[in-house]
C-alpha cells in the first residue's frame, strides 16, 4: 500500500510544479529549442516575468525548435497582440503586456487560436489569466543574476508533466 501510494504521488499525473534552473543564455535556448520540438498542435504556453526575464528570448528559441525559418524573425507583438509564424506547426506569439484584462483578446477573437492546430507562446499571460486555457503549461521566471534564470514551471496537463519529466531526466 505505501509502495503504491509512493509511486502514485511521484507521478507526473499529478501535475506538480517544477523549478528549474538555467544558469546561462545557452541553457535557455536550449530549453526552448526543446519545447518547441515536443510542442503539439494546440498547446500553449504561458510566460511570466519581469522586464527583461527573458520571454522573447525563450520564444525564439521554441521557434526555432519548431523549425520556423531563420528569415522570419521573432520580435514581441505588444501593439498586434499577436504575431504568426510557419514553422513544422504554426507558432501563434502572443503579448499580453498593454492590456489590463482579456477582453481585448476575445474581441479580437484572438482566443479562437488556443484551441488550433499550432502552439500559442504567450508573454505576460496573467495579464488576461481569466481567459486562458487550464491545460496550459506556465511557465514563471525570476532573474537570479545577468545570465542566471529559475523557472517554475506549472503544467496543467499530465501531457506536460511528463514531458517536463522526461526534459528533467
Ligand atoms: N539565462 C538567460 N535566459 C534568458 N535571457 C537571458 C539569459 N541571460 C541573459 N539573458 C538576456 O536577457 C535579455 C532578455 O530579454 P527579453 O527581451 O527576452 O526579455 P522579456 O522577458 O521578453 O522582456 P519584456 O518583458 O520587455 O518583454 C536578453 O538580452 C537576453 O540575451
Ligand atoms: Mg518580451
Amino acid at each position: 500500500m505505501s509502495e503504491e501510494k509512493s509511486r502514485v504521488s511521484e507521478g507526473p499525473e499529478l501535475k506538480n510544479p517544477v523549478s528549474i534552473q538555467l544558469s546561462s543564455l545557452a541553457e535557455t535556448l536550449r530549453f526552448g529549442r526543446w519545447l518547441g520540438e515536443v510542442a503539439r498542435p494546440g498547446d500553449v504556453i504561458c510566460l511570466d516575468g519581469d522586464l527583461g526575464a527573458g520571454k522573447t528570448t525563450l520564444t525564439q528559441a521554441i521557434a526555432q525548435g519548431l523549425e520556423v525559418p531563420p528569415d522570419c524573425y521573432v520580435t514581441s507583438p505588444s501593439f498586434s497582440i499577436l504575431h504568426e509564424y510557419p514553422g513544422r506547426i504554426p507558432l501563434y506569439h502572443m503579448d499580453f503586456y498593454r492590456l489590463s484584462d482579456g477582453w481585448e483578446v476575445l474581441d479580437l477573437g484572438f482566443d479562437e487560436y488556443f484551441h488550433d492546430e499550432g502552439l500559442c507562446v504567450i508573454e505576460w499571460s496573467l495579464r488576461a489569466q481569466e481567459i486562458i486555457p487550464s491545460s496550459r503549461l506556465h511557465l514563471q521566471m525570476t532573474i537570479e543574476s545577468p545570465d542566471s534564470r529559475q523557472y517554475i514551471c506549472d503544467p496543467g496537463t499530465s501531457s506536460w508533466a511528463e514531458r517536463l519529466a522526461s526534459f528533467l531526466g
